[in-house]
C-alpha cells in the first residue's frame, strides 16, 4: 500500500458515491475528509465503509492490519467550511440537480483554498452550467466516478468552457495518484461517455421488454453472459475489429433501422416508478429485492470487482 505523501481531499456528500470515493482515496493513503447532511448521513457512510473494508480483507485485497489505518486517514463531519479547508481538491457527491449544484458551488467556492481544484461527479451535467455561478469557473470540471468508487477504475473528466488545462492536468495527477485511470471528454455532451453507452443499451433493453421479445430475467442474461463478459476485455471498437469490421458493417447495415429510438422511458419503467417501486432501495423494481438477496448481490458484485481491482493493481505494479 502507498504511503507517500498526498495532498488532502474534501468530499462534500455522503451517499452512495461520496462514501465510495471517500475510501478509494483513502485506500491510495490520500488524508480525506468527507461532509454529510447529517450525523445519520455520517454514521451510515462509515457503516457501508467498514463493510466495503471487511469485503476487501475476505478477499485478501487489504491485510487486516490496514483496514484501521485506510480508516483513520478519513474525517466525517458536518462543517463545509473545515471539510474543505486545505484541500487541494474537492469532489462534489450531492443530489443529480442542475440548479442544486450551481447553488451549492456557489456557496462553497468561498470557503475553498484559492488554488482548490473543485470537482462534481455529476453523471452526466454540464460542467459549463454546473459552475456557472462560481467566480473562477476556471477551475471547475466534473470528475465522474463510478459506483462502487473505491473499486470502479476509471474516472471520466469533463472540461467545461471555462476549464484551464491547467486544472484539467492537475486533475489527472490527482486521480493517477488515487490510482484511478482517467480519460478526458474533448466535448461537453449530456451523459459524458459512459453514461450515454449505458442509455444506449438500457433503452433498447426496455424496447425489448415492452416488445414482448424476452422477460427483463432473460434480457439482462443475455447482457451479463454475453456483453457483459466481453466488455471488460474489449470495447466496442476492439470488439469489432476482432469480429471483423465488414461483418459488423453488414449487420449495423440492417439492424440500425430497427433499433429504438424512443425519446422517453417504456412505460414499464415508468409504471414501477410510479408505484414507487424504484428498485433494490425500495425492495422491488423489475426483480423483488429482500434485504438478504440485496446484501447478497452487491457482495456477489463487489467481490468479482475486487479480482479486477486487483488484477489492475498488480498490471499498474508490474
Ligand atoms: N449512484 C450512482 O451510481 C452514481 C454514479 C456516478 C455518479 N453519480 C452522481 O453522484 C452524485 C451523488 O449521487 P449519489 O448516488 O451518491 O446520491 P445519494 O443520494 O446516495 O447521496 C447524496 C448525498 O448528498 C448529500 N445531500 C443530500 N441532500 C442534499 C442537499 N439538499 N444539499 C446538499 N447535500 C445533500 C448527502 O450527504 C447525501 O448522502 C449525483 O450527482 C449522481 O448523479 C451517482
Amino acid at each position: 500500500m502507498d504511503d507517500g505523501h498526498h495532498e488532502a481531499l474534501a468530499v462534500l456528500g455522503a451517499g452512495t458515491m461520496g462514501h465510495s470515493i471517500a475510501l478509494a482515496a483513502a485506500l491510495a493513503a490520500w488524508p480525506v475528509r468527507l461532509w454529510g447532511v447529517s450525523p445519520r448521513d455520517l454514521e451510515t457512510a462509515r457503516r457501508r465503509m467498514l463493510r466495503k473494508l471487511d469485503t476487501l480483507t475476505e478477499e485478501g485485497a487489504l491485510p487486516d492490519a490496514e483496514r484501521g489505518r485506510v480508516l483513520a486517514r478519513i474525517d466525517f463531519t458536518e462543517s463545509q467550511s473545515w471539510c474543505v479547508e486545505g484541500a487541494a481538491l474537492v469532489v462534489e457527491a450531492t443530489p443529480e440537480d442542475l440548479g442544486h449544484k450551481q447553488a451549492f458551488f456557489r456557496a462553497v467556492e468561498p470557503l475553498c483554498g484559492p488554488d482548490a481544484i473543485i470537482a462534481s461527479n455529476s453523471s452526466g451535467l454540464s460542467p459549463t452550467a454546473i459552475f456557472q455561478q462560481m467566480t473562477c469557473p476556471t477551475r471547475g470540471l466534473v470528475m465522474h466516478f463510478w459506483n462502487p468508487a473505491h473499486l470502479m477504475p476509471l474516472v471520466e473528466v469533463v472540461p467545461g468552457h471555462h476549464t484551464t488545462r491547467g486544472t484539467v492536468s492537475r486533475a489527472l495527477d490527482s486521480l493517477r495518484q488515487m490510482g484511478k485511470q482517467a480519460i478526458v471528454v474533448r466535448r461537453e455532451v449530456p451523459g459524458y461517455l459512459g453514461n450515454r453507452l449505458q442509455y444506449a443499451l438500457f433503452r433498447e433493453a426496455q424496447y425489448l421488454l415492452e416488445q414482448g421479445v424476452a422477460s427483463a430475467a432473460d434480457i439482462d442474461l443475455a447482457a451479463e453472459l454475453t456483453l457483459g463478459r466481453r466488455l471488460g476485455l474489449t470495447g466496442p471498437f476492439r470488439t469489432a475489429d476482432m469480429g471483423g469490421l465488414d461483418v459488423f458493417h453488414a449487420i449495423s447495415g440492417y439492424l440500425f433501422p430497427s433499433l429504438s429510438t424512443e425519446h422517453e422511458s417504456g412505460s414499464a419503467l415508468r409504471a414501477l416508478v410510479d408505484q414507487g417501486a424504484l428498485g433494490e432501495k425500495a425492495g422491488r423494481g423489475f426483480y423483488a429485492w429482500s434485504d438478504e438477496a440485496s446484501r447478497a448481490m452487491e457482495r456477489t458484485r463487489e467481490r468479482d470487482l475486487i479480482r479486477w481491482w486487483m488484477r489492475d493493481r498488480g498490471s499498474a505494479d508490474a
